[in-house]
């Protein structure tokens, strides 16, 4: 079985190729970032219109790769994300599923970025905690299956992207901004200031970044007003990244052992940054599992690995589903129905 995955939530454009017996065969992603720069965020018309632009040359490219005519399901990212954007690889999808007579799986978008794990040597093994980090997600949940989620925490109000992004911004950094202040904090001080790590000693898993974020704005006010702001960006990017990292480390090991789950799967974006990586795997005495760097951030291959996973819902076309809020929660085993 062939399954063509196509991601199109945000900025950037996805589409891959995952066989059942070969695993992933191809892989295209057409990155965004440069088009949204500019303006130092995503512009969700700007981001439609590219994806309209891209989507088809990589669907043809991808299938080129895997030497395939056609695939025998296809799997499009149905939410969460930007309506707009979305409704581009819905309408694709369920344009191509008609044309090819194959049936179609909406999946969701943080559900790819939890089975991206899957596409490694050594996939995790239910059941597993998941740390979901990305810019519009901070979320702790106990993974028991396939569609078997229970949201341990969550952010109260930031997500920890979003923290990363804007300190970013707030130290003249361009977008997006997580791997530029990873970057910077290379050459910091991570002791340099002493910010908080917020909710770590409250019960219960969720995480707050809003303090955190308020505390370098303050910082850098400061670092300002004393003419060191220059001197100083490397030392608040590496203290902001080491609090971020603790926070999030912290919470991971209050949840795993409370839940007595022996592996942690990091996905999403911020799963990217390589002192979350080292740091998890170092404190953490069980099991940790992450992406490949690259299927992090937004891709297609998570969608089709996830399409392949959930391919026995696939239906011949009928609506094309767009979600901008779809809670991970509310899905369900495949064959079982969705709580909402
Ligand atoms: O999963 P993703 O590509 O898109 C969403 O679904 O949100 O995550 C993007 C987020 C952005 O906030 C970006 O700044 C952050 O992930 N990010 C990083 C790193 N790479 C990407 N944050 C910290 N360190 C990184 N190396
Ligand atoms: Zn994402």
């Amino acid at each position: 079985m062939i399954i063509l995955g196509i991601e199109s939530s945000c900025d950037e454009t996805g589409v891959a190729v995952y066989c059942a017996d070969r695993g992933l065969v191809a892989h295209e992603l057409h990155s965004q970032v440069d088009l949204h720069a500019v303006y130092g965020g995503v512009v969700p018309e700007i981001a439609s219109r590219d994806h309209l632009r891209r989507l088809l040359p990589l669907v043809r490219r991808v299938l080129a790769d895997a030497g395939a005519e056609r695939p025998d399901v296809i799997a499009y990212t149905a939410g969460p994300g930007l309506v707009g954007a979305l409704m581009v690889g819905g309408g694709v999808a369920n344009g191509l599923g008609p044309a090819w007579d194959c049936p179609v799986v909406p999946v969701h978008h943080m559900e790819g970025h939890l089975l991206a794990p899957m596409l490694e040597d050594v996939p995790p093994e239910f059941p597993f905690l998941a740390l979901l980090v990305s810019g519009g997600h901070t979320m702790l949940i106990e993974v028991s299956g396939l569609g078997d989620y229970e949201l341990l925490g969550t952010t109260l109000d930031d997500a920890v992207g979003e923290a990363f992004d804007k300190t970013a911004k707030l130290l003249g950094l361009g977008y997006p901004g997580g791997p530029a202040l990873a970057k910077l904090a290379l050459d910091g001080d991570e002791s340099a200031f002493a910010l908080p790590r917020p909710m770590v000693n409250r019960p219960g898993f969720d995480f707050s970044f809003s303090g955190l974020k308020t505390a370098v704005m303050l910082e850098v006010r400061k670092a300002e007003a004393a003419g060191e702001l220059d001197a100083r960006r490397a030392d608040i990017a590496a203290s902001f990244q080491r609090a971020a990292v603790d926070t999030l480390v912290t919470r991971s090991l209050q949840a795993a052992r409370n839940q007595n789950l022996a592996r942690i799967v990091v996905a999403g974006g911020v799963g990217a940054n390589r002192l979350l990586r080292s740091e998890m795997a170092r404190c953490f005495e069980g099991d940790v599992h992450y992406p490949r760097m690259e299927f992090c951030t937004d891709n297609g291959a998570m969608i089709a690995i996830a399409g392949a996973l959930r391919a026995q819902q696939a239906s011949p076309a009928d609506e094309i589903l767009a979600q901008a809020r779809w809670p991970l929660e509310s899905l369900a085993p495949p064959g079982a129905p969705n709580t909402a």
